[in-house]
């Protein structure tokens, strides 16, 4: 098969395309014949060594594919060799076949194609279980939606808009403002030249939202907790602030450590708010749960009410620049990897 290797720490010139033998699927597994891979900001990081979750490098990065069956393993029922599927894997997935449990592999509806199929796993569970399993989100709820033109923010704006009269103020650089306000945003707010949490409270009267959701991390997290009305809820769901320009900055990271809010439960009843943790990546061990979500959005996508935003296709060969459209913050939507 061939991968995208992260070899070592760095840049992006560090990912090399290499070739290795085809996995073999194992019990209860399926092989993938990938057609697309998503890219996802968490990639970015392992390849900067920012990522704890990621294997050691010289690895194989890749939470999500849409591809076709072409092996299955023992004990497998349900799936079939040819049928077109999607699929969250855990790691691996920048890669031309990867294996997967047949619980984390779903049928795809036949007009999804495979690059829109492979920007819907990630993105789009992660805002459906913050938004609605995590938060609960109700008509009228004024919600913050952090890095609002990225993979997850346009998936959270379109999940906002399946709810009566919710109210969104996205972060975003002003060029991707237009593109916001098409994806439901009532509010973009360009974070580089004013200052967010003056602009939200000028915007809400002074009484702040009822849900903030963050992938910042440290100073953010201070910040929109202070903007939190009775009853807010933010939930931390990144720390993309350890990240900035193509390296790991030591400085950074213990700037941003350092600014993180310290909070007791004694603290939260007294203001009447929630802090919730959100990790994909550490809910694996509940196939239920995504296999459920997984199925409630691609019903939500065959009624039209989430359309991933392409941002970009790139080849294998490309992944070096396609990591470069994240970190540089060019992208708005979904970057995806095809192999060819
Ligand atoms: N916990 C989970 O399960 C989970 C799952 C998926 C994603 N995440 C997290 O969610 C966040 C968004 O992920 P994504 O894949 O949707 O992102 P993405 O598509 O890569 O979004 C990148 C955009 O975010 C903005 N941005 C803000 N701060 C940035 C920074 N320090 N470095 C680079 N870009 C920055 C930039 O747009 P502007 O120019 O508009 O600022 C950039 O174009 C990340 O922190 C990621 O780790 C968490």
């Amino acid at each position: 098969m061939r991968a995208v290797w992260i070899t070592k720490a760095g840049g992006p010139e560090v990912l090399a395309v290499r070739e290795s033998p085809d996995p073999q699927p194992g019990p209860g597994e399926v092989r993938i014949a990938v057609h697309a891979a998503g890219l996802n900001f968490a990639e970015v990081m392992a390849r900067q060594g920012l990522y704890p979750d990621a294997p050691r490098p010289p690895c194989v990065v890749g939470y999500e594919v849409a591809g076709v069956v072409d092996a299955l393993g023992a004990e497998v029922t349900g799936l079939e060799a040819g049928q077109r599927v999607l699929a969250l894997v855990r790691f691996g997935g920048h890669a031309d076949a990867v294996c997967a449990p047949a619980e984390r592999v779903l049928p795809m509806p036949d007009d999804l194609s495979f690059t829109d199929g492979a920007a819907l796993p990630v993105n789009y569970v992660t805002a459906y279980h913050m938004l609605f399993r995590v938060a609960n989100l109700r008509p009228g709820a004024r919600v913050l939606v952090h890095m609002a033109a990225g993979g997850v923010g346009i998936a959270a704006l379109q999940l906002c808009r399946t709810v009566p009269d919710v109210v969104t103020f996205g972060t975003a650089s002003a060029g991707k403002h237009a593109i916001l306000r098409e994806e439901g945003c009532t509010h973009p707010i360009d974070y580089r030249t004013e200052d967010y949490p003056a602009r939200v409270r000028e915007l809400t009267g002074g009484e702040g939202v009822d849900l903030v959701l963050d992938p910042l991390g440290g100073r953010d997290w201070k910040r929109g907790l202070g903007l939190l009305r009775p009853v807010g809820q933010l939930i931390a769901y990144g720390f993309a602030n350890l990240s900035t320009g193509e390296r790991r900055s030591i400085r950074r990271l213990i700037g941003q450590f350092t600014g993180v809010p310290l909070l007791t439960p004694y603290t939260m009843m007294g203001r009447n708010q929630t802090v919730s943790g959100v990790n994909l990546g550490h809910l694996w061990g509940r196939a239920d749960l995504l296999r459920e979500e997984l199925t409630s959005l691609l019903d939500l996508w065959r009624s039209g009410a989430v359309r991933p935003r392409i941002d970009g296709v790139y080849s294998f060969e490309q992944a070096a620049a396609a990591h470069r459209r994240l970190g540089e913050r060019r992208n708005i939507g979904k970057v995806v990897l095809v192999p060819r």
